[in-house]
């Protein structure tokens, strides 16, 4: 470890901070920063693995249905191409097509490198990888470990980390700041959540994988852990963010009990033959099948079960189209009056598989709502409706390397843009952060191995350190616990699963306040183990994040994926060739409109072809 060093502000001495040297920082620990980790430490570099919480405790579980991977065991009809066609016509085609494709033809190999580095995955009658159903996905293509796939996947690159050579871990640390000199990345400002001591890390190459934004939400799958740190971080330091409207809904939240409400339910329940039913009980996604994926879904029960019975050729029920349709549908049926008790809707997979391969496929599942809700969902429906799952936006990144627009800065998985464009398919998450974690790793690493010391100046480090500690400012008077409260009101009221031009600006303008209210957050208490600081803290990172969805949700005048206006209710041509950047100016958020990538003809005319 370093040494410790002294600040003094004037005659003051202010902070004492312990500095670290390394050649790739890695801030934050889920699946995506530890796969970038080990690339990095395979190409040499000595490495900081920065974990906002314990190791191992990420929201990377939260994935649990599976990694999509086009490995064709279960369907040897899938490939890489039908992999990437699904995932541009599940993004709504404004994804970025080079990302897909490398997403595409790299997922097989990272799920078999899963396999060898000890990921037990469930198998299929002749001991391959077993692959299941998801919406979106033509083939049956996530390989899995019953619901728990997220889980065994970060244990495995977890187990990984901690065996692999050049690898510092910092648990329970928050980085603040990440310090640029001339458009490049050199370090960050951390602190110690337990003792609240501050660490100063000095690195050649920065990789941000900090996942999500959820909490800027009430009813979110995601953990504590998702406050938007990376996106903010990245945005502060001046790299662009790209496509910050398209939230994901996921369709299929707890409802009840209210202290659980939002806890993922996972997709795997359709994916294994669970349909959703009204309060008439009626299956009301067949009402609900867009064109576009007209000719590829069961429009009929009898078409439905002939897939649940596993007829050959048969198409996929409608409970399967994407999360942007389901979750809508959903909420359409709730505010027709047709909802469940709790304002959802019913998931049954009771009266579809028996008991013992609910339970055999389906455990958390089982076990969560036995011990959540008291429900049997061998026996029973569950309720459930749309939560906030996944955020498709983030820090833009060039496909091949992983760096974002500010020199020696990477991010992959959550954190970052283009793969998923305006709607995410399920399972494509987990094989991202393996895909581009080991292509940040290694670009990061090698940047680092060309790249000369940096040091950081001494102002800026003050600097950091003031605004980490202003919270304990004796005059301050805002309480984040209320704050937080009313960010959430704001975002789910203004930038919820529908908006409109009229309530985005009410929203934009109430974040614009409360950013100046940031100020004057307050902590009280100390700094050993003080969740109050924290969320000063995270607060920032939530009101930055929440601004740039808001600004970028009313720039996108249309419907697309994620992202719903009602009083632009269709999709349009030229907005679809169009990603929204947001970029820091000396007035605050810039919005830009900046051209897409275009696809290659070939691919475009196959994508065109087989989207029937
Ligand atoms: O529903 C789920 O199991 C979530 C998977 C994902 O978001 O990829």
């Amino acid at each position: 470890m370093g040494q410790p060093r002294n600040i003094f502000i004037g005659a003051i001495k202010m902070e004492d901070y312990e500095e670290l040297k390394y050649d790739v920082l890695v801030i934050g620990a889920g699946a995506a920063g530890m796969r970038a980790a080990v690339a990095a430490s395979d190409e040499g570099a000595k490495v900081c693995l920065v974990s906002k919480s314990l190791l191992g405790k990420a929201h990377t579980v939260m994935a649990e249905g599976g990694a999509a991977a086009a490995l064709g065991n279960a369907d040897s009809k899938d490939n890489w191409k039908v992999h990437f066609r699904d995932t541009i016509k599940g993004g709504k085609k404004l994804n970025n097509w080079r990302m897909a494709q490398i997403h595409a033809q790299q997922a097989p190999e990272r799920i078999m490198e899963l396999e060898r580095w000890g990921a037990v995955f469930d198998r299929t009658k002749d001991g391959k990888i077993n692959q299941r159903n998801f919406g979106g996905h033509r083939y049956p293509r996530l390989a899995h470990v019953g619901d728990r796939t997220g889980l065994e996947i970060i244990r495995t690159v977890q187990d990984k980390v901690i065996h692999q050579e050049n690898i510092d871990i910092l648990m329970e640390c928050t980085v603040t700041k990440i310090f640029a000199e001339n458009n490049q990345a050199i370090g960050a400002l951390a602190y110690y959540r337990n003792n609240g001591k501050l660490v100063v890390i000095e690195a050649k190459a920065i990789i941000v994988s900090t996942g999500g934004i959820g909490k800027s939400y009430r009813i979110t799958s995601n953990s504590w852990e998702y406050t938007g740190d990376g996106h903010a971080l990245a945005y502060l330091t001046g790299a662009d963010l790209q496509d910050m409207e398209f939230i994901q809904f996921h369709p299929t939240g707890m409802v009840w009990p209210p202290s659980v409400k939002g806890t993922l339910v996972t997709e795997g329940v359709r994916g294994e033959g669970g349909i959703l039913l009204n309060n008439k009980n009626e299956r009301f996604m067949f009402n609900y099948i867009p064109e576009a994926f007209a000719a590829e879904t069961a429009k009929s029960e009898k078409e439905a079960n002939d897939w649940l019975n596993g007829v050959e050729g048969a198409m996929r029920p409608p409970e399967l189209l994407t999360r942007d349709v389901v979750a809508k549908a959903i909420m359409k049926e709730v505010e027709a009056g047709r909802g469940s008790p709790h304002g959802g809707v019913f998931l049954d997979i009771a009266n579809r598989r028996d008991a013992d391969y609910i339970k055999k496929k389906l455990p958390s599942m089982y076990h969560q709502f036995k011990e959540l809700g008291d429900l049997d969902i061998t026996k029973e429906p569950m309720e459930v409706g749309p939560t906030v799952h996944y955020m498709m936006g983030g820090i833009r990144v060039d496909p091949e390397t992983s760096s974002s627009t500010i020199e020696g800065m990477y991010s992959a998985g959550e954190s970052a843009a283009g793969l998923h464009g305006a709607n995410r398919l399920g399972g494509n998450s987990l094989s991202d952060l393996l895909v581009f974690g080991n292509i940040a790793g290694y670009s990061a690493a090698n940047f680092a191995a060309k790249c000369e010391d940096l040091t950081i100046h001494k102002s800026a480090i003050e600097g950091a350190i003031e605004e980490t500690l202003k919270s304990f400012d004796n005059d301050n008077t805002e309480d984040p616990y209320k704050m937080h409260a009313e960010l959430q009101d704001i975002m789910e009221k203004h930038v919820g699963i529908v908006r409109e031009e009229k309530s985005l600006e009410e929203g934009i303008q109430k974040l614009k306040n409360m950013e100046k209210r940031l100020e004057k957050l307050k902590t009280t208490g100390g700094r050993e183990y003080n969740p109050c600081w924290h969320l000063c803290l995270d607060l920032k990172n939530m009101v930055i994040t929440s601004l740039a969805v808001a600004e970028a949700a009313k720039e996108r005048r249309e419907s697309r994926g994620g992202h719903t206006r009602l009083d632009y209710p269709e999709y349009d041509e030229i907005l679809g060739n169009l990603n929204i950047i947001i970029r820091k100016g000396p007035e605050g958020i810039n919005v830009i409109k900046s051209d897409k990538d275009k696809m290659p003809d070939d691919l475009s005319d196959y994508v065109a072809k087989e989207a029937v």
